[in-house]
């Protein structure tokens, strides 16, 4: 995890990595450093918590030189303070890591035999030390890189410099991203496109196995091996995106309210207006590899994507008629299951980059499944090893809580599973209209909803009085009361579970009692009386019910509710995308009112790089 920022410049960059940092810090944000070539030799400066901090003490004890590296960290080897905190240097080489080194300790063994010294508890730390081994017997700074690499189990991305070669950077990725950008002064890396300098003028994804030299005029690239390795440098489109927070506090509350904007866009991508008989009709475009037949379904995600994709087994089964198998990815990806080769397997990732996401697709595609990936980042390490990739176009999430990409994911699953159910016949020209019609126009319904956000506002003062809560729905609900519960959890750290609604009663009912409040998921669908049996065994055990349900729904439960949000009526298709809405609103509102920091909540961060 982690995220790096490295440049080579004519002008000093710490300017440069400082921004570039800021653009990365949701991929880690516990400790920050940066090193540079400050006259003659490596400087560092690091600190302990956000970027502020390490601003503070580059205030106070400033260095600048023109070639330097920057790293912000998630830890996963040491506790989170300066000591361990990247870059981890010697007085031959500094080096910033993504990922985690595997045969670390084996390493850390080896080198302290030979008397190299440590500092830190991390595993990152036996780079530069290795380095400096080789380096010390001799070797150049390219001889040692190799050496090094050579020695390293596990996935990385890096970047060092080295004191014999001040005007030089070199970069190495197996299993980590890292993207090259150039412009007119020099040239940038980063583990994420975005966070290039907006005076890129083209930029080139490292691969796995790729190493890099870069001085502020020249790119070589060889593999570990010595090899020549080319690699175009591809000119860069202007980036739509504004990543500012546009007069909101949060960007989670800025990209909430993009949510109708975003679907539609995103629904839009997948249709196509056709004329029949000389009237207008909305139509599917054709996904190729989605419409050979597929007898079954397997879908793969982590966090909130996975929610998505459990959504979409409820539709796919429902709509299509294709048997669809769920898996979390980390779990996806060592389970020893037989494959049939005519199965197909989808991917969902906001990044692209998420490790066990990503080793699970090339898990199922070495055994022979098409892989369809649906992403946010269409240049990402999952996009690129697909065969189908579905964009979402969400545009830049910056929150580590999602909100805008879960919806956006639901169109391009929709797109999904209508065209499943297209061709397998299950899906006539004259619903495929309707039920698009009416898809294409839920975006006011969308903002109609975020309306309501003084009201759910309100009623999310009585979750932050209480350390727990409960979250059920049955059927489509379900996968809605988990992000829910996902939601609450992540940033506003108030104890949340969720559950399908008949499965209460075989445990989580213990827990029920006056201080308990159960948000209970219900739209007025073919189950709602079940639920409501549900809610009523709940409410007898004098939970604090909040209900969200349409007017019908919530008049038949009354007499047992603390709370009600009122939603329109919908059809199974529609429920997703508008029940998630207030779920999100009460998490953001929850978080708020505790004063966390609701758009990098404490342990998290956006892109989960390892495993
Ligand atoms: C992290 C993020 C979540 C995200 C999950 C999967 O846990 O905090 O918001 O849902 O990773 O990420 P992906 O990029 O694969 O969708």
């Amino acid at each position: 995890m982690c995220g790096i920022y490295a440049a080579v410049n004519n002008t000093p960059v710490v300017n440069e990595l400082i921004k570039g940092l800021d653009s990365l810090s949701y991929r880690g944000y516990d400790s920050a450093g940066v090193a540079v070539f400050s006259g003659n030799h490596i400087e560092r400066r690091r600190a302990q918590g956000k970027l502020e901090c390490l601003a503070n003490v580059l205030y106070n004890s400033p260095i600048d030189g023109n070639v330097g590296i920057a790293h912000t960290r998630w830890a996963t080897h040491g506790l989170p303070n300066e000591l361990n905190a990247h870059p981890h240097m010697t007085s031959k080489v500094a080096v910033v890591h993504n990922g985690i080194i595997e045969n670390y300790k084996a390493l850390r063994d080896f080198l302290t035999d030979a008397d190299y010294h440590f500092e830190s508890e991390t595993d990152s730390e036996v780079i530069p030390l290795l380095l400096t081994y080789f380096l010390d017997r001799g070797l150049t700074a390219e001889q040692a890189l190799k050496s090094t690499i050579h020695k390293l189990d596990g996935s990385f991305a890096l970047v060092a410099i080295f004191q014999q070669s001040p005007y030089e950077l070199y970069a190495a990725r197996q299993g980590s991203p890292l993207v090259i950008g150039q412009s007119k002064t020099g040239f940038s890396i980063s583990s994420d496109d975005n966070a290039l300098p907006e005076n890129t003028e083209a930029s080139c994804h490292l691969q796995d196995g790729d190493l890099a030299r870069i001085t502020q005029q020249q790119l070589t690239i060889t593999n570990f091996y010595g090899d020549d390795i080319k690699r175009s440098l591809i000119a860069r489109q202007t980036q739509a995106d504004v990543t500012e927070k546009a007069g909101y506090e949060h960007f989670m509350h800025k990209e909430m309210h993009e949510q109708p904007k975003v679907f539609k866009r995103t629904l839009k991508h997948y249709l196509q207006a056709i004329e029949v008989q000389g009237e207008t009709h909305l139509s599917l475009k054709p996904l190729t590899k989605l419409t050979n037949k597929i007898s079954r379904l397997t879908v793969v995600a982590c966090g909130t994507s996975y929610y998505a994709g459990m959504v979409a087994k409820y539709w796919i089964e429902e709509f299509a008629g294709v048997p669809v198998d769920l898996d979390i990815a980390s779990e996806y990806r060592y389970r020893k299951m037989p494959m049939n080769m005519q199965s197909a397997a989808l991917f969902i990732s906001q990044s692209g980059e998420t490790a066990d996401t990503l080793a699970a697709l090339q898990h199922a595609k070495q055994a022979g499944q098409t892989c369809i990936s649906i992403v946010n980042v269409t240049n990402s390490t999952m996009a690129n090893e697909s065969d189908l990739v579905l964009p979402i176009l969400a545009g830049r999430e910056i929150g580590v809580a999602s909100t805008k990409a879960f919806t956006a994911q639901l169109a391009a699953l929709m797109a999904v599973t209508l065209t499943l159910a297209k061709s397998n016949g299950l899906l006539t020209h004259q619903d495929e209209d309707r039920m698009l019609t009416e898809l294409f126009s839920l975006d006011s319904v969308m903002t109609a909803v975020l309306a309501q956000e003084n009201e759910i506002k309100a009623i999310s003062k009585s979750l932050v009085s209480s350390d727990n809560a409960l979250f059920m729905g049955r059927g489509i609900a379900f996968p809605l009361a988990l992000e829910g519960a996902l939601k609450l959890k992540e940033i506003s750290y108030i104890h949340a579970e969720a559950y399908p609604a008949g499965e209460l009663k075989h445990g989580p009912i213990a827990l029920v009692d006056e201080s308990m409040p159960v948000v209970v998921v219900a739209p007025n669908n073919e189950l709602f009386a079940k639920t409501l049996s549900n809610l009523r065994e709940v409410a007898s055990r004098g939970a604090r019910i909040i209900l969200v349900s349409d007017s019908q729904g919530i008049a038949q439960a009354s007499d047992f509710i603390e709370h009600a949000i009122t939603l329109p009526k919908a059809t199974d298709l529609m429920v997703p995308v508008i029940y998630n809405l207030p779920m999100q609103l009460l998490a953001y509102y929850a978080s708020v009112l505790k004063g966390n920091d609701v758009d990098q909540p404490r342990n998290l961060a956006k892109s989960v790089t390892v495993e």
